[in-house]
């Protein structure tokens, strides 16, 4: 672990103020976050800052009503921002469109018109979005919350398949998707998969009966009559001035679900709260970014993740900043695509993932070289742990040391950053790889698996042990998963203590800073999405010729993370690279392109336990090239031999 760097330029650290301000923070959390939300617009304030009778189903800012539309949209209008850009768009193939504040909240509003009075959507009831990323997806966000209902936004890499486990599961009888959208040069037809995706879901009881159409790309679409709608023609069909008043809401209603995997097959519809998101969200943005009148904000994520709702949609929307949002592949038509438009755009604040910036780096300086980024002042990583060498290159070739780099972890479930450099208030010192501190008003802390508290330095787990505004409220329609998945760990409700537990190892070092080291349970972390290895295994298992099979995450200079499947065949079938190329397409089929195992490896035996149990633990020490550990408890300790072949196969 390094040593501290210091921020002379532009950024004076002052890690005594930052903490000072921590300290107060955590002394009374109700009333720092009281104080917090009264900086937003409501329609009524609370009765209650937090409701905590009812542990760990924690209630935010009870009985307080407001939209966040008004404090996104609404508030802009008629004041200067109104004619400010919210998002200069950029198209993969170079097409540009800006996007004023004005533009929004007329889009919007007209929008919102046409799904109330046209479509009949109902306050309450869930619109799946599933849009590349267009300027009509966050335009589709806002409209939706709008009138009270809230989103599911499926990422438009997932397969029909995923599409439709995710429309079940909201029970969604409405959809809003495009034609089709660019993705390294080519057009990725989505209508098609949508179409595919509302068959499916039909088989399994839930009917689509509207689907909402954008027209990006302008192929050729399948059209079903009386259920597909164009988007622009329901737009023209609301009055050119349509306004429609943001519905009240109480903090406590779903402001949007998003469905992120787990340790089980079936991905988790994480529900995120009206009063409580939208405190927190505006207020971790303040911190992280430092936000200024002229600055030019660049999350480079996608919306269809949380990362893009918090720090694209949601969060810059809430400060009036402008953003440049881009549609296509970061490396495509070359790979000075982003720094190209850093440059042209003057952006000042730059937010990705390491994965992002590994790709990058990987393709050289020359790339970067010679560029004016003389407006950036602020750098930020999310998604994964930031390897120091790449902390460093993103720090001095990106950055040119003048731009500290904000390492924001958090999760779906948090809904905004959690620990992280905070220049908004006073920036601490920073250290290469890790995310420094907790945020105002969060309180963590690294245990031992006993649940005592872990030494300075030592790696144990990491915890959240008061609640917090941007909390999930829960998991959609499974309120038993959300206390096991999240709460179980390491709480004593006899005791009346509730400890949230994400899942993820870390180390406080002896200056309190805390260091993110991945994943602690089976899930992976590819390129910044986590993955299910459960999900992967059974996506895998569909295929007709596999008997068993096992995914780890295999370690990748850029993504981190890979999936490898280690595949035995049911009798009769023979390893093969069609067979090979066969399974990767079914996980393509079932879950997207994303989650695609690098490799299928065949063996005669995994590694199992005498009552049958695969000891992926096992197996992922030996693609990560360590010692195997205790083998005794195997069925046959000869399968780890197995796997060690067919491993070392992959390096080669
Ligand atoms: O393991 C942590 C890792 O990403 C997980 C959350 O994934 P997801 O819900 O998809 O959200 C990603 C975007 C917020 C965490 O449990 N993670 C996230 N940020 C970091 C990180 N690991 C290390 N450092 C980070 N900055």
């Amino acid at each position: 672990m390094s040593e501290a760097l210091p921020f002379e330029e532009v950024y004076w650290p002052d890690k005594e103020r930052y903490l000072e301000y921590y300290k107060k923070s955590v002394y009374d959390i109700e009333r720092f976050w009281d104080e917090r939300a009264r900086e937003l617009i409501w329609l009524k304030y609370w009765d209650r800052v937090l409701d905590d009778s009812n542990p760990p189903f924690y209630r935010w800012f009870v009985g307080g009503v407001t939209n966040i539309n008004i404090n996104a949209l609404d508030k802009w209008y008629g004041t200067s921002v109104e004619n400010k850009v919210a998002y200069y768009w950029v198209g993969e193939p170079g097409d540009r469109r800006a996007v004023t504040y004005g533009d929004l909240y007329r889009e919007v509003n007209r929008l919102a018109w046409a799904l109330r009075e046209l479509v009949g959507v109902k306050p309450g009831e869930g619109v799946t979005i599933y849009l590349p990323m267009i300027p009509e997806l966050p335009i589709s966000m806002l409209a939706v919350t709008r009138i009270g209902a809230f989103h599911s936004v499926v990422f438009s890499g997932f397969s029909a398949a995923a599409l439709a486990e995710r429309i079940v599961d909201a029970k969604s009888r409405i959809l809003i998707t495009a034609d089709g959208f660019y993705r390294r040069g080519r057009i990725i037809e989505l209508k098609k998969i949508a179409d595919e995706a509302v068959r499916l879901a039909a088989e399994r009881g839930v009917k689509v009966e509207k689907v909402i159409v954008v027209r990006r790309a302008r192929v050729e679409v399948p059209w079903s009559e009386g259920r597909d709608l164009w988007y622009h023609e329901l737009l023209n069909e609301a009055p050119p001035k349509a306004y429609v008043k943001p519905e009240p809401r109480q903090a406590t209603d779903v402001l949007f679900i998003l469905y992120t995997s787990g340790t089980t097959g079936k991905p988790k519809g994480i529900m995120h709260s009206v009063g409580g998101y939208m405190t927190y969200v505006y207020n971790v943005f303040k911190w992280n970014w430092d936000p200024r009148p002229d600055d030019i904000f660049w999350t480079a994520a996608d919306i269809g993740w949380i990362t893009g709702h918090t720090y694209i949609v949601y969060g810059p929307l809430m400060h009036g900043m402008t953003q440049i949002m881009y549609e296509g592949a970061p490396d495509y038509p070359n790979p000075g695509r982003i720094w190209s438009l850093v440059e042209e755009y003057g952006v000042t604040t730059f937010y990705t993932s390491p994965t992002m910036l590994r790709l990058l780096m990987k393709y050289g300086d020359k790339w970067l070289e010679g560029r004016d980024f003389s407006r950036l002042r602020l750098l930020g990583t999310v998604g994964e742990p930031i390897n120091p060498e790449v902390w460093k290159w993103y720090y001095t070739k990106v950055g040119r040391e003048r731009a500290p780099i904000v390492d924001t972890w958090w999760q779906t479930e948090t809904g905004a950053a959690m620990i992280s450099p905070a220049p908004g208030i006073a920036l601490v010192p920073l250290k290469p790889g890790s995310a420094t501190y907790p945020l105002p008003g969060i309180v963590a802390d690294v245990l031992r698996d006993d649940g005592r508290p872990a030494e300075p330095g030592e790696k144990g787990l990491l915890v959240i042990k008061k609640p917090w505004p941007g909390m999930l409220m829960g998991i959609w329609g499974d309120p038993k998963r959300y206390i096991k998945t999240y709460w179980e760990r390491f709480s004593k409700p006899e005791e009346g203590v509730w400890i949230y537990y994400p899942a993820d190892y870390a180390v406080k070092d002896k200056d309190g800073y805390f260091w993110l080291l991945g994943r602690a349970d089976e899930v992976m972390n590819v390129a910044g999405h986590r993955l299910g290895t459960i999900e992967l295994e059974d996506a895998v298992l569909m295929h007709p010729a596999v008997s068993e099979a096992a995914v780890v995450g295999f370690p990748d200079p850029v993504k981190g993370e890979v999936p490898v499947a280690l595949v035995v065949l049911k009798e009769g079938y023979e390893p093969s690279p069609k067979l090979e190329e066969e399974i990767k397409a079914k996980v393509r089929e079932v879950i997207g392109p994303i989650a695609v195992p690098k490799r299928v490896l065949f063996v005669n035996k995994l590694p199992k336990t005498r009552s049958g149990k695969i000891m992926r633990r096992i197996i992922l020490r030996l693609a990560r090239g360590q010692d195997p550990g205790d083998v005794t408890t195997l069925e046959d300790p000869a399968s780890v031999d197995e796997v060690k072949k067919a491993l070392e196969n992959l390096k080669s």
